[in-house]
């Protein structure tokens, strides 16, 4: 049942090249529209929407954050991501015009449940991301986004967390359709671009072995950073919750332009800080993300970029280079958390753990 593998987890993060491709297919129909089908919210009801709120939990959340990214570049909507615990204790502010989308991959998390029934009585439309057909979010939502990855047995998400990403990038490109702020081409490229990603997260497992050497030369660390910048940012915080939770290693996510602020004051020598480099492009998150890395290196940290596989500008800052495929900055989160999850994965593994069921957590948190 585990394919040959020694834990679910370890079988999950393979079959992600799998898991995208099924939430990515059948989405465009012959015309070339995209074309959500358990959507059920009307293109006029979603034309006048002005305001996103996203809200979810843990690995959801990151997924959520990575999602504010896509759909304010690309529809010029407003878009708050909050943590489901939160939201409802602060009496937000939503309307008929407030989408809100509850991202949860077992569609029973009790505080987004929570959080949804609050949205709707306010008369707000809301709109599920959820790996669980017939679960109790997607039915009590207005419209559902199906993801494709089938069953998760680990309880830490992996293709749950990449088919969730897909399905927000689905999202905010049939917004963008719906509003006419993406023209028909400009969408069909993008997709063109995750119909290509199965094969690039498939290039990323296939280097597996070098992240599982570089996870064995880490059982004795006591604490790891994570670095990442835009939409490498929530990657980060995700590489840390998997580390956390997998390994109980104590570590921490940060934005790279974060650091001065405060927590480099917690670099020290040997100190391993994984780094998410974005592509090189015309903006200068690369630059600015390779002065943070120059940053923490030159206080003694051990650095372990993962950077595209051509950027030969971070090798001489880089203690150790991962290469990822190159893939436009908005879906490199796509990409980028394969190799955290690998290394999270295979440094739980060294040091004896459960990965399958971690101490002291659950696969779906019914309690609030
Ligand atoms: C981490 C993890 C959790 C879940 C969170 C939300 O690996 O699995 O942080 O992401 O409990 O669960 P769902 O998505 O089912 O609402």
């Amino acid at each position: 049942e585990k394919d040959g593998h020694d834990w679910f987890m370890r079988k999950e993060i393979f079959e992600q090249p799998r898991a995208v491709a099924d939430s990515l297919l059948g989405r465009r129909n012959a015309s070339g529209l995209l074309e959500l089908d358990e959507m059920r919210l009307d293109d006029s009801e979603l034309r006048d929407i002005d305001r996103i709120i996203i809200i979810a939990a843990g690995t959801s959340y990151y997924a959520g954050m990575v999602a504010k990214y896509a759909i304010e570049h690309w529809t010029r909507v407003s878009v708050e991501v909050e943590l489901a615990s939160e939201f409802r204790y602060r009496d937000p502010i939503l309307t008929r015009s407030t989408l809100v989308v509850a991202i949860s991959q077992s569609g029973e998390t009790a505080d987004t449940l929570q959080a949804i029934r609050h949205a709707r009585t306010q008369r707000s439309k809301v709109l599920s991301i959820c790996n669980t057909n017939g679960s109790t979010i997607p039915r009590e939502s207005d419209g559902v986004i199906y993801t494709y990855a089938g069953p998760e047995i680990g309880v830490a998400s992996t293709k749950g967390y990449v088919t969730q990403l897909v399905a927000c990038y689905l999202l905010a490109l049939y917004l963008a359709q719906v509003k006419g702020t993406f023209f028909g081409d400009e969408i069909h490229h993008v997709m063109d671009q995750l119909d290509e990603i199965p094969q690039h997260i498939e290039s990323v497992l296939a280097e597996a072995d070098q992240i599982y050497k570089i996870a064995r030369e880490h059982v004795d660390a006591t604490s790891v950073l994570f670095l990442g910048r835009h939409a490498g940012y929530p990657v980060a915080l995700e590489g840390a919750l998997k580390l956390k939770e997998l390994a109980y290693i104590h570590a921490e996510g940060f934005a790279a332009g974060e650091i001065k602020h405060g927590p480099i004051a917690l670099i020290e020598p040997g100190l391993p800080v994984f780094c998410i480099v974005p592509p090189r492009g015309r903006d200068h998150l690369h630059d600015k993300m390779l002065s943070g890395i120059q940053e923490v290196r030159t206080r003694g940290a051990r650095t372990i970029c993962l950077a595209e596989l051509d950027d030969e500008t971070i090798a001489p800052y880089a203690d150790t280079l991962i290469g990822l495929p190159k893939v436009p900055v908005l879906l490199q989160p796509l990409v980028a958390v394969i190799p955290l999850q690998l290394f999270a994965c295979e440094l739980a593994t060294v040091m004896g753990h459960d990965v399958d069921q971690p101490r002291n957590l659950a696969k779906s948190v019914t309690v609030e």
